[in-house]
Order: structure tokens, then C-alpha cells, then sequence
């Protein structure tokens, strides 16, 4: 269990909480570059951290993310005009730029120098993997955009979707620390119905061993399954600073193909928006592989949802997958995570063995969130190109001799060039 006091520390991210601040110290995907497709387009609300802010597309390209409520007198920006390299006001005519600049006050006088005097907040963005990543920190101690493998592949070998999630961002990035869930939530009693993973993950072993060990940008997870009397069904996946879950994808024949990252972004305390960034390296996405189209309507709310309990049928449930739900792992975790409550009390849980890594997860942010309220730097903020090489944040399926010792195996793994390449039958 976690005492109220540190239940708050993690589950608070308004501008004036400790973990609000050390949040604002990363690059944290905003949007879907897609909702803003092209120069001067219609400009679409974001709730992040707590705020109201309206994004949009300048005449070149360029992308804004601006406070939502106009500095004039409070009309919410999403009913702008956008032209002519600027949002404009709808009331009084202010027009922004994407750095926040007034451009214009056509109600003020010619003369007036009140454009000047004000300043919009403007947070700078970044596009990379078909997302807007945004960066709402200290000026002066903006980090590099993290320059993971996925970021540099052709648009068509990624499959990038968000969902919006009735529950605070950690019930969603804990569900990434339990790799124990995978064999039991996930399960499928038909193939039919199996959504992703191997046999292995599904077989008689419920509880793996879990060992979560802290690196230099988050926490690194092991997960071992007997997977017959003289082999084990080995898995790593990586907690990576601030809100992102690196989870193997595709089973042992696809953990050469890629991995999945799943980033729980807080929207508020009570609210986050779940990112599914897919890639394969060497091939573009499958149309098999583009479940969740069926699963987010438009407006990035699930098909299937906590108000209409997850269309869950019982039949199904009986027969064919542990839920009831369909075979798409966002529906389950979902349902795992939102049926919690808006923010779960955790004074109330009874932690076992296989929450292991959890707790492990939890040590970790709470120590950077008491380190950076000391004035320490946080972990994982990149500042030297030549060190922007992410190679380490290794995903790894594999089947080993159970006389091998599993944490010796990965540090070899990591050691290779192409780590992705030695997962073993
Ligand atoms: S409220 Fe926006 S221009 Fe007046
Ligand atoms: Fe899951």
C-alpha cells in the first residue's frame, strides 16, 4: 500500500505540484500531428498537465500550442481564425503566433503599443513519430527531443493512436510494471480471439518471476516463465522517463520486427491520454495490425467504455477470452485500469509478489520527484547529440535454458548491435 501523502505526490501534475514540475522538465507527446494535417487548419483543443490549450498549424508548417483562453479578455482560441502565419481571436481580432507573440490588435488604436506589453503562453513543439511532442519547462534548461529508434522510420511502418483514458496516467503506466496481468487479463482461450503474444505468455505459469532494476532513464523489467521442465520464457520491457511503458510486441518470431511504446500522458490529475506508438523496422504496418480502428471513434474516446461496461459479453467470456471483451489489449487494460475509479486510493491495496516491479516503479518516481524538488537534475534528460543513441532500451523476447541466469543473458543481449536479433526457440 502507498500512504495517502505519496498517492498525491504521484497522481498530481497542475504547474505548482512536484511531479506537475517534473513533468514540465521533459518532451511529452501533445497531439496526433494528423489532427492538425496541414497549414492553416482548423485548430483543436489539448488538455495536458492540467492546462487548456488550443494547438494549431501556422501558414508554414509551423506547429502552436497556446494558453486556450485569449490574453485580451478570455475567448478560448479554438474558434479562431487561423491565417496568415497566426491564430486570431474571434472578439477583438488579437492574432497569435506560435511562439505567443500578438501580432495584431486591430480594436486598439494604430498607435497603441499594448501588443508589446503582452506575452501568450506558448509551449515549443517538436513532430517526430507522427507526434507533437511539446515541452512546457524552464526555458533554460530545455532538454533534446529523445531521439529514439522509431522517431527515423518511413511514416507507413508506424501505427500511431491515442485514446483518452478515464483515469489518472499512473493507473495506466503501472499496468506497463506488471508483466504478471499479461497471462491472466490477456488471455485467450481461442486463436481466434489471441490479440497479440505467444502460447508461452498464456501457459501454465500465471506467476513469473519479476525483477524491475533502475537505470540511467528509468526502470528496466525482467519477467521469467517456466515455459517446460528445462527452459524459460524470458521478457524485457522498460519504464522510460517521464510516462512511457517499452513493451515487447509480435511474440518471439516478431521481437526482431519491433516493439510497442504505450505513453500515459496526464491530461489532469483524473484524466490522461493513452498513446499506442507500433513500428516495425524492416516492413510497413499489416492492416491486421490496426486494431484500435475499430476500437477509438473519432474524437479519441473508446468504442468500447466504463459507461457501457465495455460491451462485455458473458458468453464470450465463458468461451473464448478471460474478459469478455474482444481480443484488443487496450479494451482489457482499460477496463483493468478505469474500473479503479478517476484516481484509485492506494492505502487500500494488498500487494503481493507480483507487484514487484510496481512498487519497484513507484520507488523510482518518487525518489526523482523528491531529487528534483532538492534542485537535482532528473534522470534521462538529453542534452549532448553524440549521446542521444537509445540503443539500451532493450525489448526482448526469448526462450533460454532454465540453467542460465536470466540477467546475465539480457547484459549480453545488450552488449550485441543488433540486440533485437537473438531471441531463441
Ligand atoms: S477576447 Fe480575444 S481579442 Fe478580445
Ligand atoms: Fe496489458
Amino acid at each position: 500500500m502507498l500512504p495517502r501523502e505519496e498517492n498525491d505526490l504521484l497522481t498530481q501534475v497542475g504547474p505548482a505540484t512536484p511531479l506537475g514540475r517534473l513533468m514540465r522538465r521533459y518532451w511529452i507527446p501533445a497531439l496526433l500531428s494528423a489532427e492538425i494535417p496541414e497549414p492553416d487548419s482548423p485548430p483543436v483543443r489539448v488538455r495536458l498537465l492540467g492546462e487548456d490549450l488550443v494547438a494549431f498549424r501556422d501558414t508554414q508548417g509551423r506547429v502552436g500550442l497556446l494558453d486556450e483562453h485569449c490574453s485580451h479578455r478570455g475567448t478560448s482560441l479554438f474558434f479562431g481564425r487561423n491565417e496568415e502565419c497566426g491564430l486570431r481571436c474571434i472578439y477583438h481580432g488579437w492574432k497569435f503566433d506560435v511562439d505567443g507573440k500578438v501580432l495584431e490588435t486591430p480594436a486598439e488604436p494604430a498607435d497603441s503599443t499594448l501588443k508589446n506589453k503582452v506575452c501568450h503562453t506558448a509551449y515549443p513543439c517538436r513532430e517526430a513519430a507522427g507526434i507533437v511532442w511539446s515541452y512546457f519547462g524552464p526555458q533554460e534548461s530545455m532538454p533534446l527531443l529523445a531521439n529514439y529508434e522509431w522517431m527515423n522510420l518511413p511514416p507507413d511502418h508506424l501505427y500511431v493512436t491515442k485514446s483518452v483514458q478515464d483515469c489518472s496516467w499512473l493507473q495506466g503506466l503501472e499496468g506497463e510494471c506488471d508483466s504478471a496481468h499479461l497471462s491472466i487479463l490477456h488471455k485467450a482461450y481461442s486463436e481466434r480471439q489471441r490479440g497479440g503474444g505467444d502460447p508461452d505468455m498464456y501457459a501454465a505459469d500465471s506467476a513469473p518471476s519479476l525483477e524491475g532494476s533502475e537505470t540511467d532513464y528509468g526502470i528496466r523489467m525482467i519477467s521469467c516463465r517456466k515455459a517446460d521442465a528445462g527452459t524459460i520464457y524470458l521478457r524485457v520491457s522498460n519504464i522510460v522517463l517521464p510516462c512511457h511503458g517499452f513493451i515487447p510486441t509480435g511474440g518471439l518470431k516478431g521481437n526482431a520486427e519491433g516493439y510497442t511504446i504505450h505513453s500515459h500522458v496526464p491530461m489532469d490529475d483524473r484524466h490522461s491520454m493513452r498513446y499506442n506508438i507500433h513500428f516495425r523496422r524492416n516492413r510497413p504496418i499489416r492492416a491486421e495490425e490496426r486494431q484500435h480502428e475499430r476500437e477509438i471513434e473519432a474524437n479519441y474516446r473508446k468504442v468500447r467504455n466504463l459507461q457501457n461496461n465495455y460491451l462485455q459479453d458473458r458468453e464470450e467470456q465463458r468461451h473464448e477470452t478471460f474478459t469478455g471483451m474482444g481480443r484488443t489489449f487496450l479494451v482489457h487494460d482499460s477496463c483493468a485500469t478505469e474500473s479503479m475509479g478517476p484516481i484509485y486510493d492506494r492505502s487500500q491495496e494488498h500487494l503481493g509478489v507480483s507487484d514487484r516491479t510496481v512498487i519497484a516503479m513507484r520507488k523510482f518516481l518518487l525518489q526523482c520527484i523528491r531529487d528534483a524538488m532538492a534542485g537535482k537534475e532528473p534522470p534521462h534528460l538529453i542534452r549532448d547529440t553524440a549521446q542521444n543513441d537509445l540503443r539500451h532500451l532493450a525489448c526482448v523476447v526469448a526462450k533460454i535454458p532454465s540453467t542460465q541466469d536470466p540477467r546475465q543473458f539480457v547484459a549480453e543481449q545488450l552488449k550485441k548491435e543488433k540486440y533485437w536479433e537473438t531471441a531463441s526457440e
